[in-house]
Order: structure tokens, then C-alpha cells, then sequence
């Protein structure tokens, strides 16, 4: 393991990648780049210099595939002004559209392909484009050391698993991105342990269902490693390594992992649930296999165990079949919540799952908008009820830079994941400082120092 930087070398033929959708996919890109740069490639950042232009892309939603399309577009004007630039479609979306994209682009790769990156950038012609779209039962990329592409130097993430078992009924993802699949928890501590050698003060180990991290060891059950147990491995190789984690399932969220948060200072405060609706009969539909009271009955644990804990969620708005009923649910279980933020979508129909063959879209569009929007508006209000229980408090910030508006001050995440900002003693990425929350916004924390 020796990969963290990425190479700029004039001399190598030049890699230019731009990333998509979710944190997942943005370790992935690291993946591939360690990947190519091992076999010689180098990371450019400027398309127009670029030997092979990546996009690695993102299926969940209709907008996320649109958008690449247009990029397809752009990156089709640099072939025209250099002679051999390769453009490629690597990710979930190559995964999903396959020959369609290949009869656009040179390369198409799917996200458990990456190893054969090199020999496919190889044997492309211009009349013979390459695709390989194979999906893997093992694929772990657990020996490949990725290439950080973060700014900062200070946070980064670890894939602890791949895929995705459940088969929510709106999701693309288990199309995409196959069957579940855990790593080695050794090569993922190894991996933690460079990162804070190399001066990393954060993890966030990342899955589409952490909870369901199992290592099963051929040696017998004394080996075998789950989520709760991995978490520890890792919060233990020092008390200033930070661990954050994403994304937990209601379904699966354990009590033994919330017992493991509170037990360690530097497992952060934090859990982002997915609640996707309010409504029980949508939940159902949805096949999310817990319904509103579960949901809320995890939420009462948590916040028995870690009363700070930081609490963060996605909505869809206007599922099939959607009334007003199940909309208002939504929103009441908002406001009871209280999450501190949340991702918030119209649901968007993806050929191929479980909802698309059983249920029509039949929330018209205007409709799913405006519930949209009344859940976006509440989020606002919610978030900042929940910034202003903050007042008062003292916290401990990791430092992620100056803050964006005022080169004066700095910023960084307090445990909760909660955004503050202070004025700076000279400190820098990496450090910790300890803050006295003054006033806040929906978005952030406004902090005097202490
Ligand atoms: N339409 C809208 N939102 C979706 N998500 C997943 N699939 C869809 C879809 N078809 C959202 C879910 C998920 C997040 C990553 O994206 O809220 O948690
Ligand atoms: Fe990530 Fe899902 Fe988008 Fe794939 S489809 S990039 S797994 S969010």
C-alpha cells in the first residue's frame, strides 16, 4: 500500500476523470485511479490535456443519467481536437445501459470491472470499442490501495462492502452494482492505519447497507467479523482517528452497533437513515421491510443511548400510488424526528426494478414537485429546530480549512456531522478545536472559540 497520491507526470499518457452520484462512487474513481496509475497512467485535471476522459457515472435517478449524456457530448469536442482521446463510461450507468453507451463511447465498464481497466484502454480501436459489464460475486478491490482524490488530506473513505442484497422495489442499485459482498476487515484496518500514518484524521466506512457487514472467516465462527465488531477494529488503532460510517438500514441497524457508538469517543455521533417515507403502506410498497413504528422505535433507541447523536435521512416524494394520506405521514414523521438534514427526491421510475414492472408512476409530475417542495421547506425549518438546541454547547470540531466565506475563520464537522464555524488561532487541516456554539442556521453552526 503505497498509492495514496495521485501522479502528474507530463511523460505518462494522461487520465482525466469526473465523478458522479454517490460516496461509494467516489472511492471507486480512487480505486480506479491507483489502478491506472500502476499501470502507467497519470491523473490529469484539465479535460483538454486528458488522453482518457472517464465519467464514472450514477443510474439512480433519471436526471443523474441525463445529465451524463450532455457530458458525452462535451467530451466528444476534445476527440475532435486531439487525435487518439479515448472517452470512456465506467460505473453504475455502464452497468445499466451497456451496449447503448458503447455505440457512443470507446470504453464501457461496469463497477466490478476495474481491474481489466488497463487492457481494455489497450485494445481499443476506433472500430473496436471495449466493454466489459461482468458483475462479480467476490470482487472486494480489497488489495487495491486508492489514490485520494480528496483536497484536504484529512478525510477519507474505505469501501467495507460492495453491492446490495435488498431489493427496495424504486432502487436501481442491486442492478447495478450486484450482489453483496464483504471485505477482508484486516485490509480495511490496514487501509485506516496508512490513512493516519499518512496524516488522515477520519474514516467513513462506506456500504449501501453497512449494518449487514459480515466476514465470515473459513476458520470457524471465533473469526467471523460483523459491522459492530469491525467498527471497534477500526475506532481502536487511535483515539484522534475519527470513524464515521455510511449507510445504515433501519431494518438492519443493530443495538449492539449504537452500544459500540457510545463506547468509543471516536466513532462520531452520527447515523444517516434512510427513512424514505412516512407512510407504512409505502414503506410496504417500497419493500423497505420495517414499517413507521420501527423506523421510530430506532430512532427512540439511538436517542436513548447517544441523546447527541446526529440523525440525518432520505425522502422520496410521490411513490406510486402516493396519496395525500401517506404524504402527510411523511411530514408528520418530520416533524417528530427532527433530523438534523436529509437528501430530499421526486421518485423517478428506473426500467428494471421491482416498482417499474408492478406499479405505474402515477403521481404526475406537478404533483411529486410540489410535495417535493413542502418537504424541502420543512427540512429547513427541522434543521434549523435542531441547529439551535446546538446553542450553548461545546464541541469538538475537526478542522477541515478556512471557511469559504471569511479566510479569517475556520471550518470543519463536530461530531453529529454538524457544519461549524470559528474564528482561527492559526490552526490547520487536521487539527482539533474545541467551540462554544453562539447562533446557527439551518446549515451551519456559528461557534466562538474557548
Ligand atoms: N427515485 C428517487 N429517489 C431514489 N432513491 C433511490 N432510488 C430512487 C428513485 N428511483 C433515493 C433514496 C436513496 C437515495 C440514495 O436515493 O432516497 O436512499
Ligand atoms: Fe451510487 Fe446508486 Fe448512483 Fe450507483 S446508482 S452511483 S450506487 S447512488
Amino acid at each position: 500500500m503505497q498509492n495514496i497520491k495521485p501522479i502528474s507526470d507530463p511523460a505518462r499518457p494522461q487520465v482525466y476523470i469526473e465523478t458522479y452520484g454517490c460516496q461509494m462512487n467516489v472511492n471507486d474513481s480512487e480505486v480506479i485511479l491507483s489502478i491506472l496509475q500502476d499501470a502507467g497512467y497519470a491523473l490529469t485535471e484539465d479535460i483538454e490535456k486528458a488522453d482518457v476522459i472517464l465519467a464514472n457515472t450514477c443510474s439512480i435517478r433519471d436526471n443523474a443519467e441525463q445529465r451524463i449524456w450532455g457530458r458525452i457530448d462535451q467530451f466528444k469536442i476534445q476527440k475532435k481536437k486531439r487525435d487518439g482521446v479515448v472517452i470512456g463510461i465506467v460505473g453504475c450507468m455502464a452497468e445499466r445501459l451497456k451496449d447503448k453507451l458503447l455505440e457512443a463511447v470507446d470504453l464501457v465498464a461496469g463497477p466490478d470491472s476495474y481491474r481489466s481497466l488497463p487492457e481494455l484502454l489497450e485494445a481499443i480501436t476506433p472500430s473496436a470499442p471495449q466493454i466489459n459489464v461482468l458483475l462479480s460475486h467476490e470482487e472486494t478491490y480489497a488489495d487495491i490501495s486508492p489514490v485520494r482524490l480528496d483536497r484536504n488530506g484529512v478525510s477519507a473513505f474505505i469501501s467495507i462492502m460492495r453491492g446490495c442484497n435488498n431489493v427496495c422495489s424504486y432502487c436501481v442499485v442491486p442492478y447495478t452494482r450486484g450482489a453483496e459482498r464483504s471485505r477482508d476487515p484486516h485490509t480495511i484496518v490496514m487501509e485506516a492505519e496508512e490513512l493516519f500514518a499518512n496524516g488522515y484524521k477520519e474514516v467513513t466506512l462506506l456500504g449501501q447497507n453497512v449494518d449487514s457487514y459480515f466476514w465470515k472467516t473459513p476458520e470457524g465462527e471465533a473469526g467471523n467479523v460483523n459491522f459492530a465488531q469491525l467498527l471497534e477494529m477500526v475506532a481502536q488503532i487511535s483515539p484522534d482517528l475519527r470513524v464515521r460510517f455510511s449507510t445504515s438500514h433501519p431494518k438492519d441497524i443493530s443495538d449492539e452497533v449504537i452500544y459500540m457508538m457510545a463506547k468509543y469517543e471516536n466513532i462520531c455521533k452520527h447515523i444517516h437513515l434512510p427513512v424514505q417515507s412516512g407512510s407504512s403502506i409505502m414503506l410496504e410498497k417500497m419493500r423497505r421491510k420495517y414499517n413507521r413504528e420501527w423506523y421510530l422505535e430506532r430512532v427512540e433507541k439511538i436517542r436513548s443511548v447517544i441523546p447527541d447523536c446526529g440523525l440525518t435521512t432520505d425522502v422520496i416524494a410521490g411513490f406510486c400510488g402516493e396519496t395525500i394520506q401517506d404524504h402527510q405521514d411523511t411530514l408528520t414523521l418530520m416533524e417528530q424526528v427532527v433530523f438534523d438534514s436529509a437528501f430530499m427526491f421526486a421518485y423517478s421510475e428506473r426500467p428494471g426494478t421491482l416498482a417499474s414492472k408492478k406499479y405505474p408512476d402515477d403521481i404526475p409530475y406537478e404533483v411529486k414537485t410540489e410535495r417535493l417542495n413542502e418537504i424541502i421547506a420543512l427540512q429547513g425549518r427541522m434543521s434549523l429546530k435542531s441547529n439551535e438546541k446546538e446553542v450553548g454547547k461545546v464541541l469538538k470540531v475537526l478542522v477541515e480549512g478556512p471557511s469559504k466565506k471569511n479566510p479569517d475563520e475556520l471550518c470543519g464537522r463536530a461530531s453529529s456531522n454538524k457544519m461549524c464555524v470559528f474564528p482561527s488561532r492559526g490552526e490547520k487541516a487536521g487539527d482539533y478545536c474545541e467551540v462554544e456554539v453562539v447562533s446557527v442556521t439551518s446549515a451551519t453552526l456559528l461557534c466562538k472559540r474557548i
